[in-house]
């Protein structure tokens, strides 16, 4: 016998919210577990959990989009090949507000979408907007203008060893904005408070005096050091134990929430992008295979969607 498919003792798996199935659901139901392989069974759990995680979390109520507005950035029809294809006709969009998580197995481009984002990376065909403006055809002036109204918070937070936590804060303030000395130290103090850490207590010291999830919390104050309206991640939960994995993505949300900040987050880690996510975009084989809310994609009945939460 399969656990879980005729022990009536396994209750692990059975959604106690779930409607009452109709004969041809049952019947359907039926059909599927006659050829239902212990890999199944343990996907069905991993939904389960996660479909639990989201309904636990309402007090971590995720923005929905706004339709009225234009969206604040949007992939149309992007390709992108370096020596082999790495995106294909890839769209989506994401609206005021919104945090829009990027997911996928290692090397499918999501660090390239943010590089595009950034105008770091030029895409082959379609077109790139930020605030409506493609920014392909804007001069390099006019994009170093936008992406100084980005703020990104790199993979391995990227902090300057030799700079103090205080002037690696202030490094994007004294690059980009005319704040005096006094203004700067008013800043920085604010966004360390922003992220939780003292800043009496923090400021002067080296980013290797930190923990992991103290230094990514000083990239976070980085990346909004200059109160962008819009927040690019890569990878912002990547090595840290769960606990503070849990402490970056409710800063993440904190933003969204306190601040309106719109937000692309490229992450590994489905379980925060499920509890950060206004939308999710699953990246796989060039295209995007699945782009809506988590509770659609946590329901989804794809074979390569169960496949990839599975493996969560
Ligand atoms: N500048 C480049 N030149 C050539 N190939 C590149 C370049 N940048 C990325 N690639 C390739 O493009 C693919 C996508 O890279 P990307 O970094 O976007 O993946 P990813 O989804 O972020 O992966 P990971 O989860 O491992 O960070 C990879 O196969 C990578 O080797
Ligand atoms: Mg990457």
């Amino acid at each position: 016998m399969i656990a879980g498919q005729d022990d009536p003792g396994d209750t692990s798996v059975k959604d106690n919210d779930a409607p009452a199935e109709t004969p041809d659901e049952r019947r359907e139901t039926d059909r599927r577990g006659t050829d239902r392989d212990p890999e199944s069974v343990h996907t069905d759990r991993v939904r389960a959990a996660i479909r639990k995680e989201i309904r636990a979390d309402e007090q971590d109520e995720v923005v929905e989009r706004a339709p009225q507005t234009d969206p604040i950035i949007e992939l149309r029809d992007v390709s992108l090949a370096f020596d082999r294809p790495i995106l294909t006709g890839v769209s989506f969009a994401v609206y005021e507000g919104e945090t829009v998580a990027v997911v996928g197995e290692s090397g499918t481009g999501k660090s390239t979408i943010i590089k595009l984002i950034l105008r770091l990376l030029i895409a082959d065909k379609g077109e790139v907007c930020v605030q409506g403006q493609d920014i392909e055809k804007l001069t390099y002036e006019q994009a170093l203008e936008i992406r100084q109204q980005m703020g990104m918070v790199f993979q391995g937070s990227a902090l300057f060893d030799s700079l103090s936590v205080f002037e690696n804060i202030a490094y994007p303030l004294r690059e980009h904005t005319d704040l005096d000395e006094a203004g700067i130290e008013k800043r920085v103090r604010e966004k360390l408070q922003f992220v939780d850490l003292d800043p009496d207590q923090v400021m002067e010291l080296p980013p290797s005096e930190l923990s992991g999830g103290m230094q990514k919390r000083v990239g976070v104050a980085r990346g909004l050091a200059a109160n962008p309206k819009i927040m690019l991640y890569d990878e912002p939960t990547s090595g840290l134990d769960p606990l503070t994995t849990g402490t970056v993505t409710n800063l993440i949300l904190k933003l969204q929430r306190e601040l309106n900040v719109t937000s692309v987050v490229v992450t590994h880690d489905i379980r925060s992008a499920f509890r950060m996510a206004s939308k999710v975009a699953l990246l796989h084989d060039q295209h995007i295979v699945f782009f809506g809310s988590p509770e659609d994609m946590a329901a989804s009945d794809d074979a390569y969607i169960q496949t990839f939460l599975g493996g969560y």
